[in-house]
């Protein structure tokens, strides 16, 4: 497994792996990597001659209030990690490359990033769809990998490769689930026992909803009430947002088309988000 720990590098692997007419597969990540991260790094696996996967904490999506500093990080675990899934090289960039002296160009994708985790960290999006434009300039992906945890990510990455006319294919991979029906996310590092325990009320509130859903109720109103009910019961969980929206547009739901349940909680401090997809003639 190749290391590529400068721009340079990272461009001359793309070259040479373009120019033997390979496709390549992109797995961009924050690091600290579970389940969640291999199965899209499996994913693309599958998919591709040859795999890249990118460990970079962007500074760029962290609010000045926000976990930046104290963000996990375990770069030999990970490495471990992805050659153990056949990743064929880890692009690893320190920050003063991604963003040289008087750095002042950003990519934003307006709508879409208004609301849900737009709404509650602003400049959030912006972070990603600017770090996410210089790798896959750095990369040239043909496709490339993400979440549907991060559910609004994933559309607002679309959005921003199909209005810039970017040549790379995105492909959304479902959520990988702790066994008890907890997202996994590196975040969850920083729950003590008992906030872990009490971080499964946000699927249950996810699996409520969608019960209600299956039994006739189309009403986002309700839906979203039988969110809030199931998280009120839980303590320790304080509800950043818990919302039922158009999962195309993120605008108030029309009968008829996909419902998105979207839900931010804070569990002992700890932002925790996850989501589901209701399709209207389930
Ligand atoms: P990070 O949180 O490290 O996540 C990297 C990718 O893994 C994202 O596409 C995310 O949606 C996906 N992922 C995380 N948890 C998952 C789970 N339980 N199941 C399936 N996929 C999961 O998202 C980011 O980093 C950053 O914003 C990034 C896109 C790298 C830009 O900095």
């Amino acid at each position: 497994m190749h290391l590529l720990r400068t721009l340079h590098d990272m461009r001359g692997w793309q070259h040479l792996e373009k120019g033997a007419g390979r496709s390549i597969g992109f797995v961009p990540t924050m690091g600290y990597l579970h389940e969640g991260h291999l199965t899209l790094c499996q994913r693309a696996r599958a998919e591709n001659d040859r795999v890249v996967a990118s460990i970079f904490v962007n500074p760029l999506q962290f609010g000045p209030s926000e976990d930046l500093s104290r963000y996990p990080r375990d770069e030999a675990g990970d490495l471990l990690r992805l050659e153990a899934v056949g990743v064929d090289a880890v692009f690893l960039p320190l920050p003063e490359q991604m963003y040289p002296p008087g750095f002042s160009t950003t990519v934003e994708v307006a709508d879409l990033t208004d609301t849900l985790c737009g709404g509650n960290r602003p400049g959030h999006f912006r972070g990603v769809t600017t770090v996410v434009s210089t790798l896959f300039h750095l990369v040239g992906p043909d496709r490339a990998y993400f979440g549907l945890k991060d559910y609004q990510q994933w559309l607002v990455i679309r959005r921003m490769v199909r209005d810039l006319a970017m040549e790379v294919e995105i492909i959304g991979v479902p959520t990988v689930r702790e066994p008890d029906g907890l997202a996994m996310s590196s975040r969850n590092a920083y729950l003590s026992p008992q906030a872990r325990k009490a971080a499964r009320v946000l699927s249950r509130a996810l699996s409520e909803a969608r019960a209600l859903f299956e039994a006739g109720e189309r009403s986002p109103l309700a839906l979203r009430n039988q969110l809030l009910e199931v998280l009120g019961r839980e303590p320790m969980a304080d509800a950043e947002y818990a919302e039922v929206v158009d999962a195309e547009t993120l605008t108030p739901p029309a009968s008829g088309r996909p419902f998105l349940l979207a839900l931010a909680v804070r569990i002992q401090g700890t932002r925790l988000i996850d989501n589901m997809v209701l399709e209207p003639s389930s």
